[in-house]
């Protein structure tokens, strides 16, 4: 699976349109807006990456793809073809896959059978009908070479497995069951960098094997690691959007990091150096009380 489902020049496919795309997309909760015109495409073979602070409507953004929110305003494009979700069940069944940070997974039971929850594989007909153990086994174990984990025993409970390779079984899995976007949120929020370069390894194979994939991270260095294309999101809205051939990792940084924010405070900075300026005074009754020092 690789050139031909790439669709980024739309040279020898006849589909031209994006797997997914967002138009404008807005969500109030009450009188909160959470995102505001937002835009979005998302296509096969490709990483997107979503950063953005807390609270800058990343999540929002993902319950609206994965089905679990309608959105406010705006139009969300499937192939081309408007869709109004109303689960998350529906967006499954046209290849969204959403992996989330607490990931759905019985730490007690083993790999194989955690590979197929949900949609085990059964033998036998009518009240005979079994779970087909050997096949799932067998499968799960294939899948998970197949993107090349190779895990010491496909009968150990979840459980004993690193946060890291969790992820990966989960992203191993959503591609087993068809996905063709893969949304993973936060995936390496809670790992440390040996097990988040696990992850980013295989958010590549994922990408290799042909599917888009739409990478939420607040990490710059991790998102410029495995993204093609960039989109910070500020407040609910765009805030910047570009293909890497137009960024590099100290514009995406700076931008993480407040970019404008950080300018105007270092100026603040150099402001309170100015003997002129007490910068305890100017601050009293804000910041903890600096008088009992
Ligand atoms: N279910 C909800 N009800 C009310 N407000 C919400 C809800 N979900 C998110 N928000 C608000 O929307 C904004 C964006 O939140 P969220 O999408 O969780 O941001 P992020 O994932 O980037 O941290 C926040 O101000 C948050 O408080
Ligand atoms: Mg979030």
């Amino acid at each position: 699976m690789t050139d031909t489902t790439s669709t980024s020049t739309g040279n020898t496919t006849p589909r031209t349109a994006p797997l997914l795309e967002l138009r404008g997309i807005g969500k109030t909760f009450g009188n909160i807006r959470a995102l505001n015109g937002i835009n979005l495409r998302v296509d096969a073979g490709e990483v997107t990456c979503i950063l953005g602070d807390n609270g800058a409507g990343k999540s929002t953004l993902i319950k609206i793809i994965a089905g679990l929110y309608g959105p406010t305003s705006g139009e969300y494009l499937v192939d081309g073809e408007p869709v109004d979700f109303s689960s998350p069940r529906q967006a499954l069944d046209r290849g969204i896959a959403t992996v989330y940070q607490d990931l759905a997974m019985v730490p007690l039971m083993p790999v194989w059978r955690n590979f197929f929850l949900g949609s085990e594989l059964r033998r036998g007909v009518g009240p005979f009908r079994m779970l087909d153990v050997a096949r799932m086994r067998r499968i799960a174990d294939e899948e998970l070479r197949k993107m090349g984990i190779d895990l010491p025993d496909i009968d150990a409970p979840v459980g004993n497995l690193s946060g890291g390779q969790r992820q990966v079984v989960a992203i191993a899995r959503a591609v087993y069951f068809g996905a063709r976007v893969l949304i993973l949120d936060e995936p390496t929020a809670a790992l440390g960098v040996k097990q988040s370069g696990v992850v980013l390894k295989y958010v590549s194979a994922a990408r290799e094997a042909g599917l888009g994939v739409i990478f939420i991270t607040h990490n710059p260095h991790h998102a410029y690691m495995v993204g093609d294309h960039f989109v910070v999101i500020k407040l609910g809205e765009t805030e910047l959007d570009q293909p890497r051939s137009e960024l590099t990792l100290d514009d995406l940084t700076h931008h993480m990091a407040g970019g404008a924010e950080l300018d105007a405070l270092q100026h603040e900075l150099e402001r309170a150096k100015d003997p002129q300026v007490d910068p305890l005074h100017d601050a009293a009754g804000e910041g903890p009380d600096v008088q009992g020092l």
